[in-house]
């Protein structure tokens, strides 16, 4: 797999986001608890973050859980919030030292959410809001209608302009760039509520594979797939 060649490819995707569907089906298939699709889920999504690190994407952003993940068991919930804390703990280890800067995408002031995951995201934004290299975008408790409602009510509160940028600014990823290329593994052809904004003239890929199966070769097929679409933005090319 030729990455070096692939980085200098000038159409390479800039912002690309995984909805990284199908964790309890690789688990049920295997005979395991949905637990176990998400723990390897979850170590996938690290691995993917290198991948594209080395890729030289400057923007990265996986949907973790959606504002209606909510409605899953609480024995489920309780699984993913515990691995949301330690994720951000292992996260702040990892890439302190690198060049990286991690949003996280969602309403942090949900008491649903453990009060422990809503202070250390609060925590490790700060600590990497200055880092270039890399956005990493995680979207926990993340709704698009919610971030657009958020956004619409801050401009209502500060009798500001309903314009584009505008609007942007009040986003989460104010400081990123739009998706590109958004991967929903598993199948699914739908956004659930991801980033509908960002989206709006995205490239959209539904492999099949399931996200704990989803490898670097997955990737880097998605990738020349995405190279060789023709993206017109509405004029003609
Ligand atoms: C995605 O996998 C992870 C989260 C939504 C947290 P799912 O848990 O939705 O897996 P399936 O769709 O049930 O297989
Ligand atoms: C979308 O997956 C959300 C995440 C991947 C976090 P879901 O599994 O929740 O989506 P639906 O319910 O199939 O639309
Ligand atoms: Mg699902």
């Amino acid at each position: 797999m030729n990455f070096e060649k692939m980085k200098l490819d000038p159409r390479m995707p800039k912002h690309i986001g995984f909805i990284i569907d199908g964790n309890g089906r690789w688990a049920k298939r295997r005979g395991l608890p949905r637990s176990a699709g998400h723990q390897v889920g979850s170590e996938n999504v690290k691995k993917h973050i290198e991948y594209c690190q080395q890729l030289g994407i400057p923007n990265v952003s996986f949907y973790c859980f959606s504002s209606e993940n909510w409605k899953r068991s609480e024995k489920e919930v309780k699984f993913l919030m515990e691995k949301f804390d330690e994720m951000l703990d292992e996260y702040k280890k990892d890439y302190l030292d690198k060049n990286v800067r991690i949003i996280i995408s969602g309403d942090m002031t949900d008491e649903r959410l453990p009060l422990s995951v809503r202070q250390k995201a609060e925590e490790l934004m700060l600590l990497t809001k200055d880092k270039t290299e890399l956005v990493l975008n995680m979207c926990i408790n993340y709704g698009g209608r919610d971030e657009l409602l958020m956004a619409f009510k801050k401009i209502a509160e500060e009798n500001g302009e309903y314009t584009e940028e505008n609007v942007e600014k009040h986003l989460y990823t104010k400081d990123m760039l739009p998706l590109d290329f958004v991967i929903r593994t598993s199948g699914e052809k739908r956004s659930s509520n991801f980033m509908p904004w960002q989206s709006t003239y995205s490239e959209w890929l539904f492999p099949k594979k399931t996200w704990p199966a989803f490898s670097k070769c997955d990737l880097v097929k998605a990738l020349k797939i995405y190279m060789k679409r023709n993206r017109r933005f509405g004029g003609v090319k």
